[in-house]
């Protein structure tokens, strides 16, 4: 980015400065990472918030600690507190929020260089995102596999134990099925690694509804150029976000702020934004 543009346009450092520079032929490739808070409204609880996040709401599944629930040795011991969870959070039952087919957005108008979620509800691929615009770094429920054999399990299948409450095992060693989300101390799918290079050629990051507390995710948003803008769309300000004098924090629902912003980028943003999410 040439950098005598850019005080210009992000003089004000606020959202009508960043819609302008979205206009400008110096924003071409925009990145954008996804927490659990571009869910909420669709129904599916985020993990931290008080009272709300699923991590304080597990008392009933006596676990020896919240994120338990993820970790594989646990899982390993009892597998039930997992699979009560996965009833609630299965994708199937949700329809994708207005974030998401902001998102979608984005790569319509050819601006979207990769969407990075941790999320697992696959709401991104729902909200019509192209595939290779995805990176699901903590997996999804689209696939499942035996953590003992490897061997793939059928997706219906695991849906029926999951609706039941009875927990799915092997065909070939009666090992535990689990379906493709990554658990603590698991490592994050190839396609993760592979494409964080691309963040050096970002001209833009919107990151929106995470607390950024889990890395390596959480390192990406230091990861694209000093002079590349970063926007937090967020209920409260987190990571480092401030320190950078083109960083722009939107506290706020990211709904409300992705409805605000294509209003404020104007050229039919905020009516295609609406008829991309009427087609969810
Ligand atoms: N609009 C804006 N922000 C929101 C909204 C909303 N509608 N709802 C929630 N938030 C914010 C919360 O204030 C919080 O800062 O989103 C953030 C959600 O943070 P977490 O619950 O920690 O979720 P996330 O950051 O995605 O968690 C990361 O932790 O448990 C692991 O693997 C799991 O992917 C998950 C990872
Ligand atoms: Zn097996």
């Amino acid at each position: 980015i040439d950098e005598s543009v850019l005080p210009q346009i992000l003089d004000k450092r606020d959202l009508a400065s960043v819609a302008k520079y979205v206009k400008s032929p110096e924003c071409k490739r925009i990145f954008v990472m996804n927490g659990a808070g571009v869910s909420t409204s669709a129904g599916i609880p985020d993990f931290r918030s008080p009272e709300t996040g699923l991590y304080h709401n597990l008392q009933r599944l006596n676990l020896p600690y919240p994120e338990a629930v993820f970790e594989i040795s646990f899982f390993r011991e009892n597998p039930i507190p997992f699979y009560a969870l996965a009833k609630e959070l299965m994708p199937g039952k949700f329809r994708p929020t207005i974030t998401h087919s902001f998102v979608r957005l984005l790569a319509e108008k050819n601006l979207l260089g990769m969407c990075y979620t941790q999320n697992i509800d696959t709401l991104e691929r729902l909200a019509g995102v192209p595939a290779h615009k995805i990176v699901e770094a903590h997996g999804s429920f689209a696939d499942q596999h035996c953590i003992d054999c490897g061997a793939p399990y059928d997706s219906n299948k695991i849906r029926d134990h999951i609706r039941k409450g009875s927990v799915p095992t092997c065909d070939q060693c009666d090992g535990l099925v689990k379906p493709d989300i990554v658990f603590f101390g698991e490592s994050l799918p190839p396609r993760f690694s592979q494409t964080v290079p691309l963040l050096r050629s970002a001209d833009l990051l919107i990151v929106m509804g995470t607390s950024l507390t889990v890395h390596p995710f959480a390192s990406l948003a230091s990861m694209v150029p000093e002079n590349c803008p970063r926007v937090l769309i967020n209920m409260d300000q987190v990571g480092d976000f401030g320190t950078r004098t083109d960083d722009v924090v939107c506290l706020g629902k990211t709904d409300e702020v992705v409805k605000e912003f294509c209003r404020l980028v104007g050229d039919g943003w905020e009516k295609e934004l609406e008829d991309l999410w009427k087609e969810t």
